[in-house]
């Protein structure tokens, strides 16, 4: 028979900076859900991706001093590299600026366009520079971008709209009809309200303020504004194709059947995205899951609060599938999830090392010390039996319950459950007691043969979420991990079969203050590292550095000024059609005809300012030689006007 498809993607990461354990966490929990879907039997697309363009992208390259090309490939590449190091089973990595993602959101554009769906207009608004977008002055928190707190410019842009009305009725209909499509039912109700029901405003969805992006086709001074091209992404990364001839892989996947994002960009894929689709005849998502928000302690994590956490770091602490598990744990299905060093000792000892961990170990040690490491199944059962093969073989379904409306926390209890009820049934049937009599030994054998049969069941239901520990179970207990069918039956296990002689710990116990020690000797090194130099300003970073614009130029005129003793006016050649003026307190030391000729360097990009009512569009370097002599910064006459210095 063949299998049911099931197509699934995660958001898109902003190549902005790494991504902290916030974003980690969905990229994780979208694995679970992958790995327990094929798990199930379906043949699951699961994508995901980063998301590379915009104005924030362009200008972090800049400071860095490196086109937003190769800004974007580094960043994208410690996406991957977290991704691949969480052990996420993603079929496709999309990135927003593959040329063919890119080819089809032209396409996409203009055939809006011709069709009337997309009209050019005007933007006029209150502009936060780093959100990328424009607000209203109500919109304004007092007097700040409501998102980011950030300082918010006056600015009026040419830009194309989208019209988001003319579908707006179509898609309350859809949603009303559709009561799976908004999940949790909490989310959809915010954007019904708060959204569509007062009335939706066109989008915005070019820009011409700066030039990262996909260009309009036939209005290339625009590029395209980054939720049409972003939300995209879930159609061209399998091959959609707006002439006609999408591939074979996007007409089996499309629709997808599952979208996973934060909650805080659910308006985007639960209107904007559905509109889009609307206006290109295509079936929409069946279900676009908003997930909570992973906060650090003391609440949300930023750089300035300094209390981002990332999973690399995470990991060379506790290991990859211990942090799987206390984000996959932690997280609520609708509320916020909180983490903290505590916690993940709190659950590493508990659940980890002692749970499952000490569980695995005392199994196999006794199998070793009582018959050598063989499992034979005796048979010599007794009533506390059936409670543990109950527990154990309803767990498949119990899990399956939960994973269904992607409970992941609560499928992942329920496993945890199975092993407890394991931990419980060694205190029942006290091995080491029956150990000391003869007569219990095939009692013994049995009740050793049920808890390895047990741990088989519970580390195949695992797998999906902590992949590598299920393995290293099932290879310790010298078996394979099952189909979930298997899961529901009790004694597959081959009587007979020798487990390790020596079980490896799983997890290690840790201790919460050596724990907060390393972090702390961690973040002590990296302040360590930062020099002091007597004297000089403060150390700033390379990023602070690649903001100011240093660039050869050559003087070409230069005379006094007469108002002001001290200042020369200079004419430049700095490389750029038609030059520029640059006014400078060099008199006492130069005169202009010494000056003419000469190669110098300039801040290119210092705000204009007017000195002596004369107009001043840069600085020349000079350097203080002692309290009364200053000289000018003369470089070689080879090196052309306008060069960069980095
Ligand atoms: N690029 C957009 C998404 C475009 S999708 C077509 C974006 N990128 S992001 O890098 O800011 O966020 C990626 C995902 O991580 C989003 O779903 C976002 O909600 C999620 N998270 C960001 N911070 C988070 C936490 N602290 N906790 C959980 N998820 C978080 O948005």
């Amino acid at each position: 028979m063949e299998k049911e498809k099931f197509y699934m993607t995660t958001a898109i990461a902003y190549t902005s900076g790494k991504p902290h354990i916030g974003n980690t966490y969905e990229i994780v929990l979208a694995d679970s859900i992958a790995r327990y879907k094929r798990y199930m039997g379906y043949d699951v697309f699961f994508q995901t991706g980063t998301d590379e363009h915009g104005q924030k992208i362009e200008l972090k390259a800049e400071a860095a001093g490196i086109s937003p090309q190769e800004y974007v490939d580094g960043v994208a590449a410690q996406v991957k590299g977290i991704w691949d190091l969480m052990d996420t089973s993603y079929d496709k990595f999309i990135r927003t600026t593959d040329k063919d993602h890119e080819a089809q959101v032209q396409k996409i554009f203009k055939y809006l366009y011709d069709k009337g769906d997309i009209y050019k207009g005007h933007y006029e608004g209150l502009y936060c520079t780093p959100c990328e977008s424009f607000f209203t002055e109500s919109q304004l928190v007092d007097g700040k971008c409501p998102d980011c707190g950030g300082e918010v410019q006056p600015a009026k842009e040419e830009a194309y709209f989208f019209r988001m009305s003319k579908y707006a009725d179509r898609l309350i209909q859809h949603i009303n009809e559709h009561p799976e499509f908004i999940q949790p039912v909490s989310r959809k109700n915010e954007m019904m309200n708060n959204f569509l029901l007062p009335g939706l405003q066109d989008l915005c969805v070019s820009r011409t303020s700066f030039t990262w992006g996909i260009p309009v086709s036939f209005d290339p001074k625009h590029v395209t504004y980054v939720w049409l091209d972003a939300l995209t992404n879930y159609i061209t990364g399998i091959g959609y194709d707006c002439d006609g001839n999408s591939s074979a892989l996007f007409n089996k996947n499309w629709p997808a059947d599952l979208h996973l994002v934060g909650k805080d960009i659910i308006r985007f894929h639960t209107i904007y995205w559905p509109i889009f689709l609307m206006a290109l005849d295509l079936p929409l998502p069946k279900q676009v899951f908003g997930h909570p928000w992973l906060l650090q302690g003391d609440g949300k994590m930023s750089k300035s609060k300094g209390n981002v956490l990332y999973a690399d770091e995470l990991v060379e602490l506790f290991g990859v599938d211990a942090v799987r598990y206390f984000v996959l744990h932690e997280m609520p299905f609708e509320n916020d999830g909180v983490i903290s060093w505590e916690l993940m000792v709190e659950r590493m000892n508990s659940d980890l090392a002692n749970t499952l961990g000490n569980l695995v170990n005392r199994t196999i040690s006794m199998s070793n010390k009582y018959f050598d490491g063989v499992v034979r199944n005796t048979g010599v059962s007794e009533e506390v039996d059936e409670d543990l093969k109950a527990v154990v073989t309803a767990a498949a379904d119990k899990v399956t319950a939960k994973m269904d409306q992607l409970r992941v926390a609560d499928a992942i209890t329920e496993i945890f459950s199975l092993f407890k009820r394991c931990n419980k049934y060694i205190d029942e049937t006290m091995p080491w007691a029956l150990a000391k009599d003869e007569s219990k030994k095939e009692r013994l054998e049995t009740v050793l043969y049920n808890l390895v049969e047990s741990i088989s069941i519970g580390a195949s239901l695992l797998e999906s979420f902590m992949p590598s520990t299920a393995k290293r179970i099932a290879a310790q207990l010298n078996t394979s991990l099952r189909s979930l069918d298997e899961c529901k039956a009790f004694g597959l296990y081959p009587s007979g079969n020798k487990v390790v002689e020596k079980p490896e710990i799983l997890f290690a116990r840790l201790d919460i203050n050596e724990v907060l020690e390393k972090v702390e000797a961690k973040k002590a090194a990296q302040g360590k590292a930062l020099p002091k130099y007597e004297g000089v300003a403060d150390l700033i970073s390379i990023d602070d550095f690649g903001k100011v614009d240093l660039r050869v130029a050559q003087i070409k005129a230069c005379e006094p000024i007469k108002k002001a003793k001290k200042l020369l006016k200079l004419q430049l050649d700095d490389g750029f059609d038609g030059g520029r003026q640059v006014v400078s307190g060099i008199a006492p030391w130069y005169k202009p005809e010494d000056l003419i000729g000469k190669k110098i360097v300039i801040v290119a990009n210092l705000t204009p300012v007017k000195l002596c009512g004369v107009e001043s569009q840069g600085m020349i370097l000079a350097a203080n030689c002692d309290e009364n002599t200053v000289k000018v910064l003369f470089v070689d006459d080879s090196i052309p006007n306008g060069a960069k210095l980095k």
